[in-house]
C-alpha cells in the first residue's frame, strides 16, 4: 500500500531507516553469539551515505563505517551542479577517440530531425522504438531519455559483465564508443551510430523486441521509492553547460524540480533539509568514516 497514498510513503525517510538500523541492530545482537561484537556500517550508494550518516549519529551502535559511492555532498551548493556531468564526459572521453565529441554533436542532430515529420519518422523507426514520436514536443523527452542512458553507463561502467541497471558487457562504455568514433558524419549517419551505441545498453542481450523511452533501467530496480526521497529530502542540483561536458546545456531550476514532484507526489521537497540534519561539511564531530569510489564513478563529484 506504500504507494498508494502519500500518507504512508510519511515514513520513507533516511532519518526513520537510521533508526530501524539501530533497533535492528540491537535486536539481533540480543539473538547472537555477537552480543558484544562490535558492528560496523557498510554500504553503497544511497545505502553509503546511510552508513556514514549512521555512523555519525549512532557512533554508539555502529563503531565505523564504509560509505562507498556515497555523494553526502551532492546537496545544495556544496559542490558545482555540472561536475556530475563532467565526470560523465570524461569517462566517455577515456573509453573512445571521437566518442564524447559525437555524443556532443547528437543533440543539434536531433534538433534538426525534430523539425520535420519525416524527420520524426525517421527517428522513431531507425531507433526502433515501442511508440513512435509524435511532434516535435517529444523531442526534449527523447533527448532526456538519452541523457540518462549516459548517465547510467557512467554508474555502472564496470570492468566485469554485470547486470545491476542492464544486462552489460565488461567496460560497457568501452563497446558504446567502438559505435561513436566519428563525429564528423551527416546527420542521419551519426544518429544511425548513436542508435547502435545505446543498442549496447538495451538491448546486450538481444532479447529486445523495441526501445521504450520510458524506461532506463531492468524494472526490477524498483526505483520508484527513490523518486519519492528525491522530491522530499534528497534534492541534488544537476546541471550541464554544453562546454566542459558533453550534454546539452541545462541549468538547475529548482522551482520547476518542485512543481514536478507535487504533480507526481502531491508534496513539495525540503533542500536544505540534509545538510541541517547531517551537517554538510561541517562533519569534523565525525570519526572512522571510509570514502571510498572508482575514479570513472560521477557520484566522487565530493572528492
Ligand atoms: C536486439 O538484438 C537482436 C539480436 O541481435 C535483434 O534481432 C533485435 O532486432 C534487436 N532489437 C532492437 C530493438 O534493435
Ligand atoms: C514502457 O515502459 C513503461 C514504464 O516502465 C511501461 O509502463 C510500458 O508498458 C512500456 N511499454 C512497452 C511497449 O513495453
Ligand atoms: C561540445 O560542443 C561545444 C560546442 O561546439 C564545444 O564548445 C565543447 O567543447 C564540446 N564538448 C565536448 C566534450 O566535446
Amino acid at each position: 500500500m506504500s504507494f498508494q497514498d502519500p500518507k504512508y510513503l510519511n515514513y520513507l525517510t533516511s532519518e526513520q531507516a537510521l533508526a530501524d538500523f539501530a533497533l535492528l541492530i540491537r535486536f539481533l545482537k540480543e539473538r547472537s553469539e555477537a552480543r558484544d561484537s562490535a558492528v560496523i556500517a557498510i554500504g553503497g550508494s544511497y545505502g553509503g551515505m546511510l552508513a556514514a550518516w549512521m555512523r555519525m549519529k549512532y557512533p554508539h551502535v555502529v563503531v565505523g563505517a564504509l560509505a562507498a559511492s556515497a555523494p553526502i555532498w551532492q546537496f545544495e551548493e556544496l559542490v558545482p551542479c555540472n561536475l556530475y556531468y563532467q565526470i560523465v564526459t570524461n569517462d566517455f572521453k577515456k573509453s573512445g577517440p571521437g566518442c564524447a565529441e559525437s555524443i556532443n554533436k547528437t543533440w543539434s542532430a536531433l534538433n534538426r530531425m525534430f523539425k520535420s515529420d519525416e524527420g520524426i519518422r525517421w527517428l522513431s523507426g531507425t531507433f526502433r522504438l515501442c511508440a513512435p514520436l509524435k511532434s516535435q514536443d517529444d523531442a526534449a523527452g527523447f533527448k532526456n531519455w538519452l541523457s540518462e542512458t549516459w548517465v547510467n553507463l557512467a554508474m555502472v561502467d564496470y570492468p566485469y559483465p554485470a547486470d545491476f541497471l542492464m544486462p552489460l558487457p565488461a567496460w560497457p562504455i568501452k563497446e558504446v564508443c567502438k559505435y561513436l568514433r566519428n563525429p564528423n558524419l551527416d546527420d542521419k549517419q551519426l544518429l544511425q551510430n548513436l542508435f547502435q551505441a545505446i543498442n549496447v545498453y538495451y538491448n546486450y542481450t538481444g532479447n529486445t523486441q523495441c526501445l521504450n523511452t520510458s524506461q532506463t533501467a531492468v524494472g526490477s530496480l524498483d526505483d520508484l521509492g527513490w523518486s519519492y526521497q528525491a522530491c522530499t529530502e534528497m534534492v541534488m542540483p544537476f546541471c550541464s553547460d554544453g562546454i566542459t561536458d558533453m550534454f546539452e546545456p541545462q541549468t538547475w531550476n529548482f522551482e520547476a524540480f518542485s512543481d514536478d514532484c507535487y504533480k507526481q507526489w502531491g508534496i513539495r521537497p525540503r533542500p536544505k533539509w540534509i545538510t541541517s540534519v547531517y551537517g554538510g561539511k561541517n562533519i569534523n564531530a565525525a570519526s572512522n568514516i571510509i570514502f571510498s569510489n572508482g575514479g570513472l564513478d560521477p557520484w566522487s563529484v565530493w572528492r
